[in-house]
């Protein structure tokens, strides 16, 4: 690994801060964001205010979009800088609650109410571009025109994605642990087992990086990284108890709170083709109602972490084992992981090739020369497949 290259710190005007910010980023639920609300939100170490208008007659074209328009602007008020999400929502407006300046969506002060001769046209904050697409809040962080919005067609009936409470740990932690087979396997035996595990692989394609655990010529499992920073993979086992049949498969964008903590949003859909959706949504309504009840994954791994409690003592399965072997493995590496220290071996293949990937493009764009344009896939698939054929995708679990 090239020592210059810092691929851990994100925020403005870093390296990595700079390239992730040339890709669209989830930054809330669209549920989660009600109409006439304002609210703070921290993305890679920066601050953002983020409201969506009073009810208008702008029903979105976008699957998963709530029909008014949520807006992305700077987090302080141009006045004396007040945080402006604690200020209220007009139409399609913001005002700060302070001195009552007005803003627009797109940044423009509109309103000085107490100044005898306005200035407004001397006043704009930045706004930032927003979509709302499969149940997120996607924003443009980046300089100039934003790109296209990514679509996944196959994930556009899913409208409640999950977002995970911040863990106190740097991204890129998260975003190396790719699918990893060889953690799961002893502990969880409801997951593939690391006994029957021959190779792990791993190749770049055209979206990112492709992973296969090997068991046999038929056995498969394949994990994918769209860059920069999702991850695409099926878990086999049934929501909401992982015991039954079925499976499901997960989009996971990871996303730098800061440089010592990142967030996840999770969307998910039914993995195979023969399942149906009555039973997928049933299945997902009682899974969601075990994590409501259960103990959060977040405090079992801090108890265990802490000595207090072993990851064996976690055995029952709506305790969200997985989730908690997560926790543990990866808030374990430390806030920022020292990797100076690490020694990787065969079976770390995809870690190796993802911070190759990483520290290319990094460079690459230290240097101002063309990085890689990556495509999404429209039906990758990911999952076990019959065929360690990176095209032929799953066939389910
Ligand atoms: S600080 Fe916002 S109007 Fe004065």
């Amino acid at each position: 690994m090239d020592a210059d290259i810092d691929f851990v710190h994100t925020g403005p005007g870093t390296l990595a801060g700079r390239y992730l910010r040339r890709f669209w980023q989830p930054i809330h639920r669209v549920h989660d964001l009600a109409p006439g609300r304002a609210l703070p939100v921290r993305v890679m170490g920066e601050d953002f205010t983020l409201y969506r208008g009073e009810a208008g007659p702008n029903p979105s074209p976008l699957p998963g979009g709530e029909g008014t328009n949520p807006h992305l602007l700077a987090f302080r008020c141009a006045h004396r800088g007040t945080q402006l999400s604690t200020g209220w929502v007009e139409g399609d407006d913001i005002r700060c609650f302070y001195h009552g300046w007005k803003y627009g969506p797109n940044g423009q002060c509109m309103d000085q109410p107490a100044e005898p001769e306005p200035f407004c046209a001397r006043i704009q904050i930045r706004s930032y571009p927003v979509e709302e697409y499969i149940g997120l809040v996607f924003a443009y962080l980046g300089e100039g025109t934003p790109p296209s919005l990514p679509r996944y067609p196959d994930f556009e009936t899913e409208r409640d994605p999950r977002v995970q409470a911040a863990w106190p740990c740097n991204y890129f932690v998260r975003l190396e642990s790719i699918r990893d087979e060889w953690r799961i396997g002893p502990v969880d035996q409801g997951f593939a087992g690391m006994a029957d595990i021959r190779q792990i692989e791993a190749e770049e394609t055209d979206s990112g990086l492709l992973q296969r655990g090997i068991r046999s010529h038929d056995d498969v499992t394949v994990g994918y990284v769209h860059m920069p920073n999702v991850h695409q993979f099926t878990v086999c086992g049934s929501p909401p108890d992982q015991s039954g049949n079925g499976s499901w498969e997960s989009l996971l964008w990871i996303v730098p709170v800061d440089d010592e903590h990142f967030t996840t949003f999770n969307v998910t859909r039914a993995a195979r083709g023969d399942e149906s959706s009555a039973s997928y949504q049933e299945r997902r309504a009682a899974r969601a109602g075990n994590i409501a009840r259960r103990k959060p994954a977040e405090e079992l791994g801090e108890e265990i972490l802490a000595g207090r409690l072993r990851l064996a003592d976690v055995t029952d399965r709506t305790m969200n084992l997985n989730v908690v072997q997560d926790y543990v493995a990866i808030v374990g590496q430390s806030r920022v992981a020292d990797r100076a220290g690490e020694n990787l071996g065969a079976q770390d293949a995809s870690v190796a090739l993802l911070r190759s990937i990483w520290e290319r493009e990094l460079r690459a764009l230290a240097h101002d020369e063309p990085l890689k344009q990556w495509e999404r896939r429209v039906a990758v698939r990911a999952g076990k497949t019959a065929a360690a054929s990176p095209e032929k995708g799953s066939e389910g679990c």
